[in-house]
């Protein structure tokens, strides 16, 4: 990284999310969980914009195990630009996949450019939900799916003490929305066939068992890699999102739309 760029996700935080999460993955739940956003969608010989492609392991998977024809991954941050292009070097994918770095702000893409957008737990960083849908309806082709996964908040308006604590546990630049705007947004942006579904009651248990497994398994592993204070402030990122979960105010949240047919 080169001074002045922009890195939230920095190697250590990195190291100690794929060391929960699996290779490839800033996110929970691994290829499953792609495999249980995108049930019933068929994107074979499709081109997929992924927004926030963080380690590339989602796209790894849209072309291993869904025939996605080809992947453009775009997220901010350059150094994680860099270890999807070393993923997909590993897994000799190199020549399906165009990973890119991106400013923050409108999709730099000409309209009608994908047949399917594609984000997993990403477009919580973006604070403007109704720009956001009408970007991403912009450059999809007509028929084309929009289908995500994103953390969501169980509320309108300010957050709860509860939820202060853990936005400030985590320290990172969030732009939570409820499911009813993202149902706007989507709507109103023209999206039809839209679903909502929400998956805090398979993450709650699943935070904690990871929870566990960073206090216990991983442990020591991580504590020699990443070093005893930042593994201990992670651990209480944890310990107050699980607070969260339980009270209804965190949502993961899987999220699809579909621009309407031409014609
Ligand atoms: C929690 S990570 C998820 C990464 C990946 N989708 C996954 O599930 O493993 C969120 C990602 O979104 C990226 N991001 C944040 N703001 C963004 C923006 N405006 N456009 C594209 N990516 C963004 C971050 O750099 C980070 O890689």
């Amino acid at each position: 990284m080169t001074d002045g760029e922009f890195q939230e996700y920095d190697d250590d935080l990195v190291a100690l999310l794929e060391a929960v999460w699996g290779e490839g993955y800033m996110s929970p739940g691994g290829d499953a969980e792609v495999d249980r956003y995108l049930e019933g969608i068929d994107l074979a010989g499709q081109h997929v914009l992924d927004i926030g492609c963080g380690l590339g392991g989602i796209d790894l998977h849209l072309l291993r195990a869904h025939g996605v024809a080809k992947v453009t991954g775009i997220d901010i941050e350059d150094d994680l630009i860099t270890r999807c292009d070393r993923l997909a070097e590993r897994h000799g994918i190199t020549d399906r996949v165009d990973f890119r770095r991106v400013e923050p702000g409108p999709l730099p893409f000409a309209d009608g450019s994908f047949d399917a957008v594609t984000s997993k737990d990403s477009i919580i960083h973006i604070a403007d939900k109704h720009a956001l849908a009408t970007d991403i309806f912009r450059v999809l082709q007509p028929g084309g799916w929009f289908v995500a996964s994103d953390w969501l908040s169980g509320y309108e308006g300010e957050p709860s003490p509860e939820m202060a604590a853990y936005l400030e546990a985590e320290g990172l630049d969030f732009g939570l929305a409820s499911a009813d705007t993202y149902r706007a947004a989507l709507e109103a942006a023209g999206f039809v066939d839209i679903a909502v579904v929400d998956r805090n009651s398979w993450y709650r248990e699943e935070a904690r068992h990871e929870r566990d497994q960073l206090t216990g398994a991983l442990y020591a592993d991580l504590e020699s890699q990443i070093g005893r204070e930042f593994l201990q402030r992670q651990i209480d990122v944890w310990n107050t999102m699980i607070v969260v979960l339980d009270l209804g105010q965190l949502r993961p949240t899987h999220l699809r739309g579909r621009k309407p047919p031409a014609g």
